[in-house]
């Protein structure tokens, strides 16, 4: 027989430690895929571990387990949802399974009712998982990569662009770049289109509930390759609100492999969300010692927002040897370990940028170091 897949989800370190020794009592019959601490983690884990069942608990930080039930549900349908409850909460048990959740269990547990509970309905809801499995197949779940900088000027754009295209290259990846620096984005000038449909055009036209819809106003730069541009005045940050972000964002992760997003300078609330939406935020500083400082800045607010090293990865981009400080010393510097290191390549990068041919695009470069760098960055990052 297989064996059951188990992501177990609680906030409560002692808890998880415990159903995981009761499941290794079993071991033939459970597998323990991985475990999360807040509704928001289940949710990324999904589809990355792939488990049969998810046992949550309901008070978690960030999102409860109802919410995350729930989302699960309409999201994940294969997947099974048992629901762990302590008692006294027995008035959340009805809205449990109002979410989706296929059964729940009272804390504390006998461990025999646990192990049978999860066999009897994963069992039960099998059958029903098979006749879903082809249509979730389809759908696809974009993995979203956000570079951020607490300083202007230190290559984000270039590296968005430039990355997102290697990315595109990769076994047919589909890939989105959205430049989401609203008020100063210039992705389109950088790849020579001025006067194209930004998301400005999609949110006024009211367009943004299906990728249908969408598609129109994207730019296909390759066949793997598309863009949607930021608005070309700066005032019109105003009239781009968050809920049609989160209504575009949801309807790319359904359609791309990738998502590559070009942030501004700025923690507001549309920024936030997509830095919290990420898998990966790629930090770009360079030696510069502004940028340096402001990087230092800025990585704290990333561990005050809860994000952890894995997230959030640091890139040195226009590196060169002349500034007297080395790798070596940031790390230790930022107690933070640099993910990628670009080299400055000025008479490469800014006539790419001028002319409006990225540099990836150009078979020529492939020898260069700031080509074979952001290769190397980009494999780290296709996995
Ligand atoms: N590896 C590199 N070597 C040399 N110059 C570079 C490199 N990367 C970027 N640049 C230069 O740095 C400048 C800024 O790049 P870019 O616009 O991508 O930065 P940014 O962080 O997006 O800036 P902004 O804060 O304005 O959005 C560009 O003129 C570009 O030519
Ligand atoms: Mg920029």
């Amino acid at each position: 027989m297989q064996r059951i897949k188990v992501l177990i989800a609680d906030d409560m370190k002692e808890t998880v430690d415990l159903i995981r020794k009761v499941l290794n009592i079993e071991q033939e019959n459970f597998e323990i895929v991985g475990e999360a601490y807040n509704g928001e983690e289940v949710l990324k884990l999904i589809p990355r571990l792939k488990p049969d069942v998810v046992l949550m608990d309901i008070n978690m930080p960030k999102l409860n387990g109802l919410e995350a039930t729930e989302k699960i549900t309409t999201e994940f349908p294969t997947v099974t949802v048992i629901i762990m409850s302590v008692q006294g909460e027995n008035e959340y048990l009805r809205k449990a399974m109002l979410c989706g959740a296929k059964e729940y269990i009272v804390k504390p547990f006998n461990y025999n009712a646990l192990l049978e509970t999860i066999k009897v309905t994963f069992e039960k809801n099998k059958a029903r998982s098979v006749n879903l499995v082809t249509t979730l197949d389809e759908a696809k779940n974009a993995k979203i990569i956000t570079y951020f900088s607490s300083k202007g000027g230190v290559g984000k754009s270039v590296l968005a662009l430039n990355s997102a295209i290697t990315l595109s290259k990769y076994d047919e990846k589909k890939v989105l770049l959205m430049d989401m620096d609203l008020q100063f984005g210039d992705i389109s000038m950088m790849v020579n289109k001025y006067n194209a449909k930004t998301i400005l055009d999609v949110i006024d036209d009211g367009q943004v509930e299906s990728f249908e819809n969408i598609k129109p106003y994207l730019y296909g730069h390759n066949k793997n390759l598309d863009i949607l541009f930021a608005p070309s005045k700066p005032e019109a940050v105003e009239f781009i609100g968050l809920g049609s972000i989160e209504k575009i964002l949801k309807v790319f992760q359904e359609s791309y492999d990738y998502i590559i997003i070009d942030t501004g300078i700025n923690f507001s609330e549309t920024t936030l969300h997509i830095l919290d939406n990420s898998e990966r935020i790629l930090f770009v500083s360079t030696m510069e010692i502004v940028s340096l400082k402001n990087t230092k800045l800025g990585l704290q607010v990333m561990e005050s927002l809860g994000y952890d090293k894995d997230k959030v990865k640091l890139i040195i981009n226009k590196f060169t040897t002349s500034y007297g400080i080395d790798k070596k010393d940031v790390q230790e510097a930022f107690k933070h370990e640099i993910f990628a290191m670009i080299p400055h390549e000025e008479n490469i990068v800014t006539p790419s940028i001028n002319k409006g041919e990225p540099y990836s695009d150009n078979p020529k470069h492939q020898k260069l170091k700031v080509w074979k760098s952001l290769d190397t960055m980009c494999k780290q990052l296709n996995y």
